[in-house]
């Protein structure tokens, strides 16, 4: 296989002895840093586990360690920046609030910049749901509003189980722990409330072992069937929660079709349908919101991540008709986060006056057509799938037996690997699915078709290589 020069800005491999200045112009010892890091922080690190570099500043998709190296990140603070970091229109927004003298914490009193940051998400929503939405501002993390809506819901109906399906990821507190799939992060713990686990199409690894449309029409059927069948164990729900491309859970788009049963079968049954659009929010998919690929109108929708321009901030977005709250009724300190406000008002408008919905389409279709391309030729590619600027590469063992829908066994350890080549060759990818196998590219929406180049490049030379090894 044939594979372009890695661009000039590749890490040379050279590093700076004393260390790049960092933002208060002192070298920073990157070395020094990652260890003491190692020794005091908790057992639960993750990220830096996978990249260890110390970064020192960043400019748009590009991260420059304290070793002077410099990274095209495809992580973006997993799927959060989706102008890429330090945007000037982001910092100009952060500038504007710091020099006006607003309060930077407020805790949920109303102000100038909330007004206006409520105002951009409004005008950013799929116009049938705004028009009748109210928004609840919640603890700054995507987790915080996925324990709102689910207790929005449980006052609304007066019922406790919720429904949620197998590889979901809505967050690490208790609540939205048991609405998460990973039974890893769960083992250790006492059992979580009351959720009934649905089968979500994949059609890679079906669970149906069926894939296709076939397997999601099953999905769908089942679903249905489940609900209706007295003898099923089913609890009448409070909510259906669900991700209309599940991140965490391997890069996984649900067909817009399973996506309109989802609603209907929701809706027949009185049960309030919440999508989480934590991950997919903002432009990521090719639509300002997932929900618009199916036309799908939800009950509620919880929104964080891209939202507040890099900087945290949480929401719950929903029917009006539910709003059955009491004052207090979901209360937390950091609910008035003013920069965040500021800055995500300016993210949400900037995305859509810039064509970057339409940007991370056409870019996103272009990288999975090479990726594709690039699976004929590498066969420890097993799938390559995703929506916009939302892809997932899944690594398999080519030596053995495929199943009956012709996927082979997942190689999370050949996945390691990648991470670390990519990582040797200038790229930061992350990883994630069932069995952490899935490469995830979540670039910001504002990646150049030189640096989509340098990416797919990067990319391959590290699959290439890591398979070498392997064999
Ligand atoms: C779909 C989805 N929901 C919820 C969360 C939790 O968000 P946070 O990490 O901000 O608590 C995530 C985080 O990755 C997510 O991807």
């Amino acid at each position: 296989m044939s594979l372009a020069a890695v661009p000039a800005q590749a890490p040379s491999g050279a590093r700076t002895p004393s260390g790049a200045p960092g933002a208060a112009g002192a070298p920073v010892a990157g070395e020094a840093v990652l260890r003491r890091q190692r020794i005091r922080e908790s057992g639960a690190r993750t990220y830096a586990r996978s990249f260890p570099i110390v970064p020192v500043r960043a400019n748009g998709m590009t991260v420059e360690g304290a070793d002077g190296r410099r990274y095209l990140d495809c992580l973006s603070g997993a799927g959060t920046l989706a102008l890429g970091h330090n945007h000037p229109v982001v910092l100009e927004a952060i500038r504007r609030t710091l020099d006006s003298g607003a309060p930077l914490h407020l805790l949920d009193l109303a102000t100038a910049e909330k007004d206006d940051f409520t105002t951009a998400l409004f005008e950013s929503l799929p116009g049938e749901f705004a028009a009748r939405a109210r928004v609840h501002f919640c603890g700054p993390a995507g987790t915080d509003a996925v324990e709102a809506a689910l207790k929005l819901m449980q006052t609304a109906t007066g019922r406790s189980g919720a429904l949620a399906f197998t590889g979901a990821y809505h967050g690490m507190t208790a609540g939205a722990l048991a609405l998460t799939g990973n039974v890893a992060v769960k083992e250790p713990l006492p059992s979580g409330g009351e959720v009934v686990r649905l089968p979500y199409p994949y059609a890679y690894r079906c669970p149906f072992g069926v894939g296709g449309d076939a397997g999601a029409d099953l999905a769908a059927t089942y679903v249905e069937r489940l609900l209706d069948d007295p003898s099923g164990g089913v609890v009448a729900a409070a909510a259906m929660i669900l991700e209309a491309v599940q991140g965490e859970g391997g890069v996984v788009p649900a067909p817009d079709g399973w996506l309109r049963e989802m609603r209907r079968i929701t809706a027949e049954r009185g049960i309030p349908l919440i999508v989480d659009e934590v991950q997919t929010g903002v432009g990521r998919t090719g639509a300002m919101w997932a929900v618009e690929h199916s036309g799908i109108v939800p009950d509620a929708m919880v929104l964080s991540k891209a939202i507040g321009g890099s900087l945290p901030l949480a929401v719950v977005v929903y029917r009006e008709d539910y709003d059955g709250w009491r004052p207090g009724a979901h209360t937390g300190t950091f609910r008035g986060n003013t920069l965040a406000m500021a800055a995500g008002a300016a993210t949400l408008r900037y995305v859509a006056a810039h064509g970057l919905v339409e940007r991370a389409a056409t870019v996103g279709d272009r990288m999975a057509a090479r990726l594709r391309d690039l699976a004929a030729e590498l066969p420890v590619i097993g799938d390559v799938r995703g929506r916009g600027l939302m892809l997932g590469v899944e690594l398999v063992d080519p030596a053995a037996e495929p199943d009956a829908c012709g996927a082979r066994p997942a190689d999370p350890a050949l996945a390691v690997r990648v991470r670390e080549a990519c990582l040797e060759r200038g790229l930061i990818v992350e990883l994630g699915g069932r069995h952490d196998a899935v490469l995830r590219l979540l670039p910001p929406l504002t990646i150049t078709d030189e640096q989509a180049a340098a990416v797919f490049d990067r990319l391959a030379d590290a699959i290439d290589a890591a398979a070498r090894d392997a064999g």
